[in-house]
């Protein structure tokens, strides 16, 4: 088990570990004083995890109510926000109860929110079981729900009071979801951990973590040794990608600058996202999004064509769509209805917009990027790699 601790302006825990989701409940009584907690999953989610939960709170003393909405991106609505707090008031939770938000980025993001909002804040756990939710959105304190016009536009910096990741969560992750997850891992290797981006490019890592779905569910068939093995990488590599994240949010909570690096290859995810009506997960859409980004600071001659090669390669190795032309063809569609100035369009609805500029995270070499601000025009080069 590792636990990493996050200094923001609320101190609290990430405890990581394999076989710890029976435990949450003891855990969160050593964080907080909590008689009620309300236990929020994901149709999916709730149907494999709730009952091991709500048994493990039980068990610590603490109640529970439980509130399952349907899985998938459009549930981080309002109409679901305005649902669950209506949820929460007619289970008359108090000031002193908590929300445990058990599931992926959507989950987080949606309970986290209603944790930041219900009678002005009530404490949050935040119990991640996708990869991306571990490694990224659970921690830091950022939330949310998409509204019509973009994604996260409403929203509230709120942290937990403590992050509970069970890396055994990931053996029922679908496939395709344990990718997305893995787009956001290579981001860290990109932004600030040249060591780790350089562990995730070698062939054998690949192949390790690509199996580990799968490698789970046909565990029985392999041999323990195996088993554990895999069991500790994983684990290592959630607690590189959490250390990495505490130390940025330690050092610029509220996003005034050194935080804006956690947005590389997302300015042009949110667009795909938001074009792609959601079709295109988070993580698929970021892994393309870092594509687009070094390509445009190579053509800025902000990096070299190796940069750009490592990028790319790396993006191939955990199957990511990394260009428009491969997430158009993965998608189903036609290239035209991700061209760039639909993707321009639906990237001036990102909130980072302001006063007709957005700030672009460009790497310089793998472990550093820097922060680019360009205009409406510059935005669409952007899209179309080339600067204008
Ligand atoms: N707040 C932040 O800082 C932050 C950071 C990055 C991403 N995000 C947000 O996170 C969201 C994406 O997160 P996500 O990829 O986890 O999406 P998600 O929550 O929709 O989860 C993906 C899918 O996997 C399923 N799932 C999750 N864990 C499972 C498990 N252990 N077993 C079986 N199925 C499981 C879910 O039911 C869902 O169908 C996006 O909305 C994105 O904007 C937020």
């Amino acid at each position: 088990m590792k636990i990493i601790n996050v200094n923001a302006s609320e101190k609290y825990n990430v405890v990581i570990g394999s076989g710890i989701l029976k435990d949450a409940g003891s855990l969160t009584a050593s964080a907080i004083k909590s008689k009620t907690a309300a236990i929020i999953c994901d149709s999916n989610v709730g149907a494999i995890y709730a009952s091991t939960v709500e048994e493990s709170f039980k068990k610590a003393g603490i109640n529970t109510v439980k509130y399952i909405f349907p899985a998938g991106e459009t549930s981080k609505c309002p109409e679901q926000y305005i649902k669950l707090l209506e949820f929460l008031a007619e289970n008359h939770l108090t000031r002193k109860d908590a929300i445990v938000a058990v599931g992926g980025g959507v989950t987080g993001d949606l309970a986290g929110f209603a944790a930041a909002t219900y009678l002005r804040g009530i404490s949050l756990v935040q119990i991640p079981t996708s990869l991306l939710a571990a490694v990224d959105s659970s921690v830091g304190g950022k939330n949310g729900i998409d509204l019509t016009a973009g994604k996260n536009l409403a929203g509230a910096f709120y942290q937990p009071d403590i992050v509970i990741c069970d890396v055994e969560a990931f053996k029922t992750l679908p496939k395709k979801e344990f990718i997305s997850g893995m787009a956001e891992v290579i981001k860290y290797g990109v932004i600030s951990d040249k060591e780790l981006f350089d562990i995730l490019a070698s062939e054998d890592t690949a192949k390790r973590l690509m199996e580990i779905p799968e490698s789970y569910v046909n565990i029985k068939e392999k041999n323990e040794r195996c088993k554990e093995l895999d069991r500790e990488f994983i684990e290592e590599i959630v607690a590189r990608c959490v250390a990495a994240k505490a130390h940025i949010v330690e050092e610029d909570e509220f996003e005034g600058g050194l935080r804006k690096l956690l947005n590389y290859g997302h300015t042009a995810a949110h667009a795909i996202e938001k074009l792609t009506d959601y079709e295109i997960t988070h993580g698929e859409a970021v892994g393309a999004g870092m594509v687009i980004a070094v390509e445009y600071a190579e053509a800025m001659g902000k990096c070299s064509k190796e940069t750009v090669e490592k990028i790319k390669k790396i993006i191939d190795m955990y199957k990511l769509p990394g260009s428009i032309e491969v997430t158009a063809e993965y998608w189903g569609k036609e290239r035209e209805l991700l061209a760039a100035d639909k993707l321009t369009n639906a990237a001036l609805s990102d909130k980072k917009v302001a006063n007709g500029s957005i700030d672009l995270i460009l790497p310089e070499e793998i472990g550093q990027c820097v922060i680019e601000n360009v205009d409406t025009a510059g935005l669409k080069g952007f899209f179309e790699g080339k600067v204008i």
